[in-house]
């Protein structure tokens, strides 16, 4: 398949770099990020100031995970049981998992047609145990960071970005992550930053931050000199081969993109152009990772005989949503978050507008690796597949 043979993006330019990044580590025997052999560095120290340098934000915090990133970012603003959380219906299922760990109920709000959380729901979703709004930049892809900004200043809540999505990307300028309170990624295997399982927190507020190092490491405070622990801290610590991965990763992150971009921008330009399908809408489509291609067809029957139409064609593509699969990206497959909800007394979650725009989505990846060939084959392909007509 064209599309989807590569498409780990990250690990899938892991090379003799990478391999020396670890060695080194390994020779240093320095493999733990607050102490080690005399005279050795921390290499999670250096990847964190290497974040912070290239999203021009002042504090960078490694973890292990992109969930950990959340939980680190929630807690940090003192989430807890029975606070609310708004959340798009569209994320992967860690998000709401990481409000239910604290605790919180996740508001479960409609997306909008960039496939992202919809200010306007989260406007109709705030009530009085709201503490918090948690957007998620799908698919490489800003939210309408202008529209939720505006409400959540207006309503004094703290906006928090779930990037995992979306590494690198920006929104009018600025770096995903850096224009809420505290933004959260992922460098999981498949992220075009990937150490295998890691993530970063990145904050501006030097509160948010204090907090989320206490919150990542139960020894943080004591360690540091600073007494007593105020939180009951966990072990959510990036590790030195980890972070030395990530370092070599993140040198590559912008010509990655600006690979991914030069393919995504010419093929939205031939969706464009295509009878029945429109690229998504973006709220900022220059600042696009440039990731994943969504077309959106006229009806998700459409959608279905286009990804059918791909797929014989070789090029691998999918629907974003179909009632008859079971995808831990739809609220609906979110069992744990319905009952919690539920037991909770709110309504279960209901986001028809999101379930039926998913359903008209058909998604490619974009790797940086598809050849001037590959992409040729998908522009043949897309075409053709237009042409099919809709059930
Ligand atoms: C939108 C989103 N949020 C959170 C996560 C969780 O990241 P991790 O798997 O690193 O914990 C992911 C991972 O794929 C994600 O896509």
């Amino acid at each position: 398949m064209t599309s989807g043979s590569s498409k780990f993006f990250g690990a899938d330019l892991i090379d003799e770099d990478e391999i020396e990044a670890v060695v080194r580590v390994v020779r240093s025997r320095r493999l733990f990020r607050y102490y080690g052999p005399e005279g050795t560095a921390s290499e999670v120290a250096e990847y964190e100031r290497e974040w912070a340098s290239l999203l021009r934000v002042p504090h960078a915090l490694a973890v292990n995970s992109g969930t950990s990133s959340l939980l680190c970012a929630l807690a940090a603003l003192g989430i807890g049981p029975g606070d609310q959380v708004i959340v798009p219906a569209f994320s992967w299922i860690a998000t709401v998992n990481a409000i239910q760990h604290l605790g919180a109920v996740p508001v479960v709000a409609e997306v909008d047609e960039s496939l992202c959380l919809d200010p306007v729901a989260v406007e109709r979703a705030v009530g009085p145990r709201t503490r918090a709004v948690l957007t998620v930049h799908m698919r490489g892809a800003a939210a309408d960071m202008g529209g939720l900004l505006d409400v959540t200043r207006r309503h004094g809540l703290p906006l928090v970005e779930d990037c995992c999505q979306a590494s690198g990307a920006s929104y009018r300028g600025r770096r995903l992550g850096t224009l809420g309170i505290a933004g959260c990624y992922s460098t999981q295997y498949a992220k075009l930053v990937s150490t295998g399982e890691g993530g970063v927190l990145v904050t501006s507020d030097q509160g948010v931050y204090r907090k989320a190092i206490e919150v990542h490491d139960c020894g943080a405070v004591t360690r540091g000199g600073g007494g007593l622990p105020t939180y009951a801290g966990l072990n959510l610590r990036c590790t030195e081969l980890q972070a030395a991965v990530g370092r070599v990763q993140l040198r590559r992150l912008d010509r990655m993109l600006e690979e991914m971009r030069q393919r995504h921008r010419l093929l939205s330009s031939v969706v464009a152009e295509l009878p029945g399908l429109e690229p998504r809408p973006q709220n900022d489509a220059a600042g696009d990772s440039g990731c994943a291609l969504i077309a959106m067809a006229r009806t998700s029957g459409h959608a279905a005989s286009i990804c059918e139409a791909l797929r014989r064609q070789g090029v691998y593509a999918r629907q974003l949503y179909r009632p008859d699969v079971i995808d831990l990206h739809i609220y609906a497959s979110w069992a744990p978050t319905i009952a919690h909800v539920t037991s909770a007394g709110l309504p279960a979650p209901d986001c028809p507008r999101t379930l039926a725009l998913l359903g008209r989505a058909v998604h490619l990846d974009v790797s940086p690796l598809l050849s001037q060939e590959d992409v040729a084959h998908i522009v043949a392909a897309l075409t053709t597949a237009a042409s099919v007509p809709a059930d």
